[in-house]
């Protein structure tokens, strides 16, 4: 396919109103579609502040670009190029969504879900055409994480990566391209891989959930962005990793249930920033305030890493 012109992304909860922003900046005629009315309206007001944050980092915009809000699911899909299906996380729900792509979306179009984890091929599983089927899995906040996962499915052809690597090179994203499915795919395989033994330490009483949080961050966080795994093996020294993780590896956690600290924890209902704490307690103005602080943050670091091109 040559160039992407029409989009429509369909969900517009968390995901939907950023990636379509980020579609828009890239002179991409978007269209958020919602079967909640309630949902599109939120969406209007997340638009504007995607945007906002895309004029921050200094984004290239590019002619030609909107966005537009719809109920009207075939109206949607109408001359699209590109589906980017931004729904809830249930098999049964995306594969009936899909069937409607198939239905209503021009034969063309690639039809793509934001998936954080179920197989493409079982999303695509009983439909007429899955070889024009992907995953493209975007990364929360997608206005701010410029990397996205491209995962095919068993019978995803080749003609659909390349459509899909070439929309994320339009809007100067980076394409991360799975040769297999796996569950999770790469991004929560790692983080969850991290979020274990973090919490295993926790749980061991190594060190508090502060500790812990000031070790990653000024510790491996602040020098993975820098220098990712495959490339810190080598300024440690193969040699030095193979003696180490020969002893260290059998010590790290397999814990293959869940962390006491995170079911004591959800069993209380304390989940977080949604219902005012979590494994930290927040005040009305924190709750107000990190998430705006977070996204500037991310801002300078993302501007930053760009600039320095290690
Ligand atoms: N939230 C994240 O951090 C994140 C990150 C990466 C990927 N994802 C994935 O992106 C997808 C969406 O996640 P989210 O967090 O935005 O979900 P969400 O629950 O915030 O939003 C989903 C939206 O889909 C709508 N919806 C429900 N049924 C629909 C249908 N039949 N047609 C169209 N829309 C429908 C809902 O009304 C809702 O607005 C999921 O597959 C999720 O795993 C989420």
């Amino acid at each position: 396919m040559n160039g992407i012109e029409r989009a429509a992304v369909i969900g517009t909860g968390t995901m939907g109103p950023g990636m379509g922003a980020v579609l828009e900046r890239a002179g991409i005629e978007v269209r958020l579609f919602d079967v909640s009315k309630e949902a599109l309206e939120k969406a209007e007001g997340m638009v504007p502040i995607a945007r906002g944050v895309l004029d921050k980092l200094g984004t290239e915009k590019t002619d030609g670009g909107s966005i537009s809000f719809h109920d009207d699911l075939a109206a949607a899909l109408a001359d699209v190029d590109v589906v980017l299906e931004a729904a809830p996380e249930k098999l049964e729900l995306k594969q009936q969504i899909f069937a409607e792509f198939e239905q209503h979306a021009p034969e063309t179009a690639i039809l793509s879900s934001n998936t954080s984890g179920i197989p493409i091929t079982k999303i695509a599983a009983d439909l007429g055409h899955p070889e024009r089927v992907i995953g493209m899995h975007w990364s929360n906040p997608p206005q701010l994480i410029p990397m996205i996962e491209v995962v095919p499915g068993e019978r995803t052809d080749q003609a659909t990566i390349d459509a899909a690597e070439g929309l994320i090179a339009k809007i100067g994203y980076h394409p991360s391209r799975l040769q297999k499915e796996v569950p999770g795919f790469v991004e929560n395989r790692v983080l969850y891989a991290i979020m274990r033994e973090c919490l295993a330490l926790v749980d061991e009483g190594v060190i508090d959930a502060e500790g812990l949080d000031l070790n990653v961050k000024w510790g491996i966080g602040y020098k993975l962005a820098v220098i990712p795994p495959m490339q810190l093996l080598d300024v440690a020294g193969l040699d030095i990793y193979e003696n180490v993780a020969s002893y260290l590896n059998a010590d790290i956690s397999t814990e293959s249930g869940v962390s006491e600290t995170v079911t004591k924890l959800t069993g209380e209902g304390k989940l977080g920033l949604k219902t005012g704490g979590g494994l930290f307690s927040y005040s009305e103005e924190e709750l107000a305030e990190l998430p705006k602080k977070r996204a500037a943050a991310l801002v300078a670091v993302r501007k930053t890493l760009n600039e320095q091109a290690v």
